[in-house]
């Protein structure tokens, strides 16, 4: 639990929310550096007696002062675009430890990243293999690879967010793995360093992972019996959260069993987690501009619409919604809406809430995958971002002007 009232107000970690609400422009995303420094630790302090890497999956959360909050920790870095690499370098963090996942890598990206020395390319197709070797030798590098196996694993998480099922764009099949690594091996361009997977994201139960991780294991065997060697074994991220109270496995938990499998591999371990690491270290606090009852439905229309947080109706995400202020007024069932033209646009439905036009409410747990999925969508600008140390808070990302969001068009007006 990340939020708590105390005297009826809400707290997020040491926040008054009320306070920080009423003093500054909503909606505004805020996160805990506390909790995020928790979740990291919790992950590195189960897995310390294994020789491992944690590389944050950016993607989740690619804020600058985020990722050099967690470059200070020791973390390395999942990327999947040259934009994020140039993120990591300009908050601190190491190429040498930051691994590129992805199944698009244009050549300006390889040859970027190929000019910062990265830890390994997680190669995703028999072409990106032969095109790397071909950019690597005519830039005279070499490039360390590792090979993403698909282990065609059904997840019980949202279609939209599983990533290792057979039809799934990511990945290569395992029936044609080793053909590849003794493709790789030929080329002079590249260095072997390991192999790869991500089965896809919020996933709350430990098998899938095992029976991922079981795979790759026979993989790496066959691979070993045919002398080809690996330093590290990276088995991607998708830890869930717990959006809703419900039990999901815990980062003890899922340390522990990948460790009984992976320690006997005598490979260093590389781990890719996003949402589990920033999740729930971060609200989206947005003020009530209007209610309104139709015939079947009362509405609250709220400052934050689509383009600030999209996971409801792009995954069906629930995400608890609270009064920033608690009152003894009867609760209504309502939706939640923003105020973006489209009938997607909802942050949560068929909620219990009191408010009145000008209250504050709180949607928990939007550290991952929220403000990087914002948009400037109907022309709204893409809002604030704070972060809080115990009661200390400061802004990491200033709202977008309208005049910034309408620049680049001026510039090309015909
Ligand atoms: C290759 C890769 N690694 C890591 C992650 C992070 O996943 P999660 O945020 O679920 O931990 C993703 C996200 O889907 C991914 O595509």
């Amino acid at each position: 639990m990340t939020v708590k009232y105390i005297n009826n107000i809400l707290f997020f970690d040491e926040v008054n929310v009320l306070d920080f609400a009423k003093t500054n422009q909503t909606p505004f995303y805020l996160y805990s550096q506390n909790l995020i420094t928790h979740n990291f630790m919790e992950y590195t302090q189960n897995l310390n007696t294994a020789n491992h890497l944690l590389c944050y999956s950016v993607k989740a959360n690619s804020n600058l002062s985020i990722l050099s909050i967690l470059s200070d920790l020791g973390s390395g870095f999942d990327i999947v675009s040259a934009g994020e690499l140039q993120r990591v370098i300009a908050a601190g963090g190491d190429p040498a430890k930051t691994v590129f996942s992805g199944v698009g890598k244009t050549e300006e990206e390889i040859k970027f990243a190929l000019s910062k020395n990265i830890l390994c390319f997680n190669i995703e197709s028999q072409e990106e293999l032969n095109t790397l070797n071909k950019i690597a030798l005519a830039e005279k590098k070499i490039a360390n690879v590792s090979v993403r196996v698909n282990p065609a694993i059904d997840v019980k998480t949202h279609p939209y967010i599983t990533t290792g099922m057979r039809d799934n764009k990511f990945g290569i099949d395992e029936s044609e793995i080793i053909n590849l690594y003794q493709e790789a091996n030929d080329h002079k361009g590249l260095n072997i360093r390991g192999i790869d997977f991500h089965i896809g994201s919020q996933i709350t139960s430990l098998e899938p992972f095992i029976d991922a991780l079981s795979k790759v294991i026979s993989i790496i065997k066959e691979l070993k019996s045919l002398k080809i060697e690996l330093e590290h074994i990276d088995i991607g991220g998708g830890l869930g959260i717990s959006y809703d109270k419900k039990p999901i496995v815990s980062k003890e938990d899922f340390s522990k069993e990948i460790l009984k499998l992976v320690e006997p591999l005598d490979l260093k371990l590389l781990i890719e987690p996003g949402r589990s690491i920033v999740g729930d270290a971060g609200i989206l606090v947005t003020k009530v501009i209007n209610t309104k009852k139709s015939p079947s439905k009362n509405f609250l229309i709220v400052d934050a619409g689509m383009n600030d947080l999209i996971r409801p109706p792009l995954y069906s995400a629930y995400h608890a919604i609270k009064e920033v202020s608690q009152t003894k007024n009867k609760k209504i069932l309502s939706d939640v809406v923003g105020p973006v033209c489209e009938t997607a646009d909802f942050l949560g439905k068929d909620r219990m809430l009191s408010v009145k036009q000008g209250d504050y409410l709180c949607v928990e747990n939007v550290g991952a995958y929220g403000f990087v999925l914002s948009s400037n969508y109907n022309t709204r600008p893409k809002i604030d971002e704070y972060l809080a140390k115990d009661t200390d808070i400061k802004k990491i990302r200033i709202r977008d002007t309208i005049e910034q969001i309408l620049e680049n068009e001026k510039k090309c007006l015909v």
